[in-house]
């Protein structure tokens, strides 16, 4: 008898769980990709394009393109981890090196899923998505190294 209440219970719990997860009440059933890529391409151009250019290309010899960038396709949860984080070191785009800084963004996962959803979907990416779940992973992830 209580075995078949259990799983409705967890369920239940499930549910409201992910309700109090999510943003605002509108964004209850998951986005679909293209809501994220309209929301991610305002957070892209209050945040990244004046430095990564609102063509995506960036700035020679200073801001990585993000266009057709190899190291995008090949580093989707680096990249999450350079939004969140930052990133102080070199990479190498396109055969090129860049030094520079990137900041960081105190934004929730949705808002990385969105902002990276829109730039491997725009300016010629083969597309793809960032979910939050992969987000709030990869934000798990760095939690034990720092100190
Ligand atoms: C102040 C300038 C600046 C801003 C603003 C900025 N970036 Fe960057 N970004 C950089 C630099 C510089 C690098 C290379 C970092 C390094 O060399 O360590 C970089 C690297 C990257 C990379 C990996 C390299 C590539 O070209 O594929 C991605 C992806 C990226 N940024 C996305 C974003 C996104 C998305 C935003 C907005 C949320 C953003 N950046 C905002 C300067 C910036």
């Amino acid at each position: 008898m209580f075995t078949l209440y259990k799983p409705a219970i967890g369920l239940g719990l499930l549910l409201i769980w992910s309700m109090a997860g999510a943003e605002p009440s509108s964004s209850l059933p998951a986005k679909s990709l293209q809501e994220r890529i309209q929301l991610g391409q305002t957070i892209y151009e209050q945040n990244c394009s004046r430095c990564h250019q609102p063509t995506g290309e960036g700035v020679p010899n200073t801001f990585p393109p993000l266009a057709k960038s190899d190291f995008l396709i090949k580093n989707k949860l680096r990249v999450i981890d350079f939004v969140m984080n930052g990133h102080d070191g070199t990479v190498l785009v396109k055969n090129k090196l860049y030094m520079d800084a990137m900041p960081s963004f105190n934004f929730n996962d949705e808002e990385v899923a969105d902002v990276l959803s829109y730039v491997m979907n725009s300016w010629g990416n083969k597309g793809g998505v960032v979910t939050p779940l992969e987000v709030a992973k990869e934000r798990t992830k760095k939690k034990p190294k720092a100190q």
